[in-house]
């Protein structure tokens, strides 16, 4: 199968990490079908791109969260004969604070967004992916994954569950074309609500903190060798090795200090 003729599915591609890892991708000649929310600013993305790049770019405007939406991206590929043999699991929402002062529709928003649409485009995708030579599924997870996260409970949670989900997907598929990538950053300088609450982090976090195109950049080389596990930048590293070998309650302390002012 020529692979140019493959595209490379990425959800929540409109802006932020998403749209960085669409330039990365782009710029490696891989044809593209983006998705995100209606009036997001998507069409602009698809533009830009299309005027920079010699590709093929396809879009769809969806809210991810609806319970039909999954099937009907699955369902948009097939009827354009997309041949999607990377798919990339970006979008994501966070959400912060106690947990009894989020309405029970942040709540839900994180959950059906972060866990139910990476989950259920993996499970419609999946067969499809496995008719390549090679092929990839990418999970935008976060450095929260890996700690108990004082209020930011619910998002750390489901970026635990998409690293726990990656790994064992990536061992169920062992012997077939298709490697799983899960990809850890901290912060990263996307939207202008989260530049405006790093300027006010520990120097911990501020150390942690990364463009969204050096994160994209680290994302597709890791997914393209086949990474398991993606831990951006050095520092971000270092925190990781530390925080395997520490104990978890203090970790749960230094972490709450870190983030206390965000
Ligand atoms: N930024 C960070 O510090 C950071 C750190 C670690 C991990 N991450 C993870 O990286 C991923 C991208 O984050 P980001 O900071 O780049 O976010 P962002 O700038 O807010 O962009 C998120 C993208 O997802 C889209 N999206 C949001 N809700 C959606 C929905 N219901 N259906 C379809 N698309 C939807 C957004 O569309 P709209 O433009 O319409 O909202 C946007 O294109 C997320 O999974 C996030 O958890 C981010």
């Amino acid at each position: 199968m020529n692979s140019k003729r493959n595209y490379c599915l990425i959800t929540g591609a409109s802006k932020g990490i998403g749209k960085a890892l669409a330039e990365e991708c782009a710029k490696r000649e891989i044809n593209l079908f983006l998705v995100a929310l209606p009036k997001s600013g998507l069409e602009e993305t698809v533009t830009s791109l299309a005027e920079k790049n010699q590709i093929d770019i396809k879009f769809l405007s969806i809210d991810l969260t609806k319970k039909d939406a999954p099937k009907r991206v699955y369902d948009y590929a097939k009827s354009h004969n997309l041949k999607i043999d990377k798919l990339i699991n970006n979008a994501g929402v966070g959400g912060y604070g106690e947990m009894e002062k989020q309405s029970p529709e942040e709540v839900d928003n994180i959950i059906m967004l972060n866990i139910r649409a990476t989950t259920l485009l993996t499970y419609y995708f999946l067969s499809d992916l496995q008719k390549f030579p090679k092929a990839h599924i990418l999970n935008i997870s976060s450095f929260a994954a890996f700690i108990p996260f004082p209020n930011k409970s619910i998002y750390a949670a489901t970026k635990t569950y998409i690293l726990f989900f990656s790994r064992a997907l990536n061992a169920e598929l062992k012997g077939t074309s298709v490697k799983v990538t899960s990809v850890h950053p901290n912060g990263v300088k996307t939207n202008s609500r989260i530049k405006e609450s790093l300027k006010n982090v520990s120097m911990i976090a501020k150390i942690t903190t990364l463009e969204a195109d050096t994160v994209a950049r680290y994302a597709i080389e890791g997914m393209i060798k086949g990474k398991k596990l993606i831990v951006p930048g050095w520092a971000t590293r270092f925190f990781y090795i530390l925080g395997s070998i520490i104990p978890y309650g203090f970790i749960v302390r230094i972490v709450g200090w870190a983030f206390r002012k965000t």
